[in-house]
């Protein structure tokens, strides 16, 4: 199995749970040296020895290279986890399209070119796609107005792999809220200076706890081994993403009170 953004973050939660489980795991992340030491502590306790490649997701003749080379040494690709990613702190009016276009190039296009690239080998393995995408994926929220909409692109691609290759390939999409970690605070000091305290918090100031990531990347493994479609995380918001969408107008204003 694949996991891109293996080398830090969930995306190494979730390949050390894998290699546990038995899997044969590559990391895919640019870094070498954190690639080494993700490779090193997925190793501890794996049945099979992990692969680790650097590669930029963002080029996709880098990304084609690297799948057909996993592909030539290990005969099989069945399981793609796209985790890599990346968001940042702007008020909407001060985003340049720019921003725009690099957070859809880390969070969209990512996959769209690991997808792509991998396809014809998880087709013919009957295999699996599992794109971490974020709350954010399916509703606006103050800050993060680029992250969002990278993510909705995100969700929305993973619902058309499902629709038309969903007889020969399952898709999970994976919809969590702000993960715990050691440099929560720290992660988006220097662009959220100009910006008020909450742009500093996890989910930019959602009002939901930090999710546990061990207890999280468990929760997809076992929501991936039962061909689940989607798992959001804490599943009580999917309660406010019914109410958007049934009544879009009361959405729109129990999410401005929640954003206050
Ligand atoms: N953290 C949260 O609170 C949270 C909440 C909801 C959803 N998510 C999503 O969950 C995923 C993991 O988040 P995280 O915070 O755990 O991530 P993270 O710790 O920041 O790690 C990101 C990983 O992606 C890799 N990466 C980034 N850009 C890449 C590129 N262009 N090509 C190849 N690899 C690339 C990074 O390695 P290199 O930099 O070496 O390339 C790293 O391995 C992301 O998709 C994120 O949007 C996170």
């Amino acid at each position: 199995m694949v996991i891109t953004g293996g080398s830090a973050g969930l995306g190494l939660v979730l390949a050390g749970h894998w290699a546990r489980a038995g899997a044969r795991v590559v990391l895919l992340a640019r870094d070498q040296q954190r690639l080494d030491s993700a490779r090193e502590l997925v190793q501890q306790g794996a049945a099979l020895p992990p692969l680790g490649f650097s590669v930029d997701l963002t080029q996709a003749e880098q990304t084609q290279t690297v799948i057909d080379r996993i592909q030539r040494e290990l005969g099989r690709i069945d399981v793609l986890v796209n985790c890599a990613g990346a968001s940042t702190r702007h008020a909407l009016a001060e985003t340049a399209p720019a921003l725009f276009q690099k957070q859809l190039e880390q969070n969209f296009m990512t996959a769209v070119n690991c997808t792509q690239a991998a396809l014809p080998h998880l087709l013919a393995a009957r295999g699996q796609v599992i794109v971490v995408a974020s709350l954010a994926g399916r509703t606006a929220w103050p800050l993060v107005g680029a992250y969002v909409t990278s993510k909705s692109a995100l969700v929305a691609y993973a619902a058309q792999l499902r629709l038309e290759l969903g007889d020969r390939l399952r898709v999970l999409t994976v919809l969590p809220g702000p993960i715990q970690r050691s440099n929560e605070t720290s992660r988006y000091q220097a662009e959220a200076e100009r910006l008020p305290e909450r742009a500093l918090q996890p989910g930019a100031g959602a009002p939901v706890k930090g999710l546990d990531p061990d207890r999280l990347a468990k929760e997809i493994l076992s929501a991936a081994e039962r061909g689940q479609i989607e798992l959001v995380r804490p599943w009580k918001v999917s309660f406010l993403f019914q109410l958007q969408a049934l009544f879009p107008k009361f959405g729109l204003w129990l999410l401005r009170r929640l954003t206050r």
